[in-house]
């Protein structure tokens, strides 16, 4: 098998009402852990009321194909690669897919990353969308919970990675 990352950004086309969006996310994410599954596909998802990125690794032709379907969905648009190459490991093999909102609590990463507390994928390079996307995920998995928590949802791919992350959890409201 060649194991391939790929990277790349969207315009989210989503209801933007919060409540709405994390449901929409949610529909999402049902469909993409069930299909990324099947294909041995692990990866990240980091969205807001504007953007999505998202990285995708697995075999090269379960990526592309998977990757064909995702360009095809109108629930986004604009969708641009950042980077697509072999990998020696997995970066997301903790996840099927796992997916995190921007929210005031995690916007001090995209400043990190972006250089702005907003989200602006297109300033990112293959490297630093990988890093912020992780960045985002473990923060998240690592924060109790709060009213204000941004939405979150995961399925693990390797189960191990919910005893190593003893606070971990799965939340799935907004
Ligand atoms: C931002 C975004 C990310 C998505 N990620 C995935 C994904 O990781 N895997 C996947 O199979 N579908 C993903 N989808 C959904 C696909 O576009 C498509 O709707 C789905 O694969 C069709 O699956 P089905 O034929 O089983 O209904 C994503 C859609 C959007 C808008």
């Amino acid at each position: 098998m060649s194991l391939v990352r790929l990277v790349y950004f969207s315009r989210n086309r989503l209801d933007a009402s919060r409540g709405a969006l994390a449901d929409r996310v949610t529909e999402i994410l049902s469909a993409s852990v069930a299909n990324n599954q099947r294909a041995d596909i692990s990866g990240g998802l980091v969205f807001s009321a504007e953007w999505f990125a998202q990285v995708l690794e697995g075999d090269r032709i379960a990526v592309v194909e998977t990757f064909a379907r995702i360009q095809r969905d109108a629930r986004h648009g604009d969708v641009s690669t950042i980077e697509c190459r072999l990998a020696d490991t997995r970066r997301f093999g903790f996840w099927w897919m796992a997916a995190a909102g921007w929210s005031p609590q995690n916007a001090a990463l995209f400043r990190q990353y972006c250089g702005s507390e907003t989200f602006t994928p297109c300033r990112l390079d293959g490297d630093a969308a990988c890093d912020l996307i992780a960045a985002v995920l473990h923060h998240q998995m690592n924060t109790p919970a709060q009213s204000t928590a941004p939405h979150w949802l995961s399925a693990w791919r390797n189960p191990d990675a919910k005893t190593a992350a003893p606070r971990s959890r799965i939340v799935t409201a907004a």
